[in-house]
């Protein structure tokens, strides 16, 4: 790997992986973040990343995953070696308003990713296209049971729905045109830089401003939460250690219900504030259900365990604690995320319910 070129890299997981790769480990290359920028893309993610190693191992190309001519441009002008497809549209709930952002950036960006690899790797077998994808492919279980490499898809929203057609075309791409790839399909995330939308930061943020914690319908869905460094070790130990054409499966082993969740948070804001463990709950409101709300997701990742020497490295006590601390600390970050167009946005289709 000596040009690595990482698809949506100023978003969550993106802009934690390039960190996680400059500073724990010994990649000596460079890095070409390809990210459109769209409201959960955030250059200031990467800042510090930036202020080291700008225009000498680490570049930023603003560009649509969709363009065919700037993504080929980038190929050749970066010699990329490898890619690390993270761009999408990652939202549910917003799959569930409009879903064609979904389907042009999830499944129409990674067709015109494809091709380019293709276009310009011809036949070579020493360069790497890694897709991340998630668990949420595989359906929704009951109380019992784990998704498994081999699990059927099933995917039940707009989102993945798009997720799932991005991983069936890059497995076809390897059968098809013997594209040297490897996938994987992870839980649910969390971490520094989590935009405010998704479950833990949402939460941590209206207990900031006091206002409601909307939990959607009894509370009783089930996630498996990793801690987004350890996702990150994981896609660099499949980059460095993974077999071509391979898929693993990347979870916390850790599931919690919503509400487990939402409780744990409320203790330790509370704690943090100095108020009794109970005070912040009285926040907590039940809301309309997600339409098509999948019950349970729980993965099962032996593979990359016992065939790689993957394991979590932070548990959900310990990760779930840093995680409000760095909101804590990290107050002009989120000032400047909840300005401009997610405020409008978060008004228009949340503060209604
Ligand atoms: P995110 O929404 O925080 O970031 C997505 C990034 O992609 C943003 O920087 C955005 O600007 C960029 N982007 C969107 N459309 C683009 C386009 N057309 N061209 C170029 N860039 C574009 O998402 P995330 O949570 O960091 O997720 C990253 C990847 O990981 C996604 O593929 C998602 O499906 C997958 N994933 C996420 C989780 C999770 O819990 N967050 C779990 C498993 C898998
Ligand atoms: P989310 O963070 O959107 O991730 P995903 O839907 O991809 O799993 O949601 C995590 C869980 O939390 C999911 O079951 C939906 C629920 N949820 C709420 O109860 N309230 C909220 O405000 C949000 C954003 C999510």
């Amino acid at each position: 790997m000596k040009a690595i070129m990482v698809t949506g890299g100023a978003g969550f997981i993106g802009s934690n992986f390039i960190r996680y790769v400059f500073e724990k480990t010994d990649f000596q290359g460079k890095i070409i973040n390809v990210d459109k920028l769209t409201y959960a893309g955030n250059p200031e993610n990467l800042s510090d990343i930036a202020a080291k190693f700008s225009g000498s191992r680490y570049f930023f190309e603003q560009t649509d995953i969709c363009d065919k001519e700037g993504i080929a441009n980038i190929f050749k002008k970066y010699d990329i070696d490898t890619v690390v497809h993270f761009a999408a549209e990652s939202h549910v709930d917003r799959s569930i308003l409009g879903p064609k952002d979904f389907i042009e950036t999830n499944i129409v960006g990674t067709f015109n990713l494809l091709e380019n690899a293709r276009n310009y790797w011809g036949d070579r077998k020493d360069v790497r296209f890694h897709h991340i994808s998630t668990d949420e492919v595989y359906g929704s279980l009951g109380e019992t049971g784990y998704f498994y490499e081999t699990t059927p898809y099933d995917p039940r929203s707009p989102y993945s729905a798009s997720k799932a057609s991005s991983d069936h075309l890059v497995e076809a791409y390897k059968h098809t045109y013997g594209l040297p790839i490897t996938k994987s399909n992870c839980s649910n995330n969390y971490g520094p830089y989590h935009f405010p939308e998704k479950l833990i930061p949402l939460l941590i943020l209206n207990i900031l401003a006091e206002k409601p914690l909307p939990v959607y319908g009894d509370g009783l869905n089930v996630r498996d939460w990793l801690y987004v460094e350890d996702h990150c070790s994981a896609i660099y130990t499949i980059l460095t250690k993974g077999k071509v054409g391979e898929t693993y499966n990347i979870g916390g082993e850790n599931e919690r219900t919503n509400i487990e969740i939402v409780n744990t948070v409320c203790e330790i804001m509370a704690e943090k504030h100095g108020k009794e463990k109970d005070f912040y709950k009285k926040l907590i409101t039940f809301v309309k259900d997600r339409p098509g709300h999948d019950r349970r997701y729980a993965i099962n990742c032996d593979k990359i365990k016992s065939e790689l020497g993957w394991k979590q490295s932070v548990n959900f006590e310990q990760g779930i604690r840093k995680t409000v601390e760095w909101y804590l600390s990290n107050a002009q970050w989120i000032k400047n995320v909840q300005s401009g167009e997610y405020k409008n946005w978060i008004n228009k289709n949340y503060e209604k319910r």
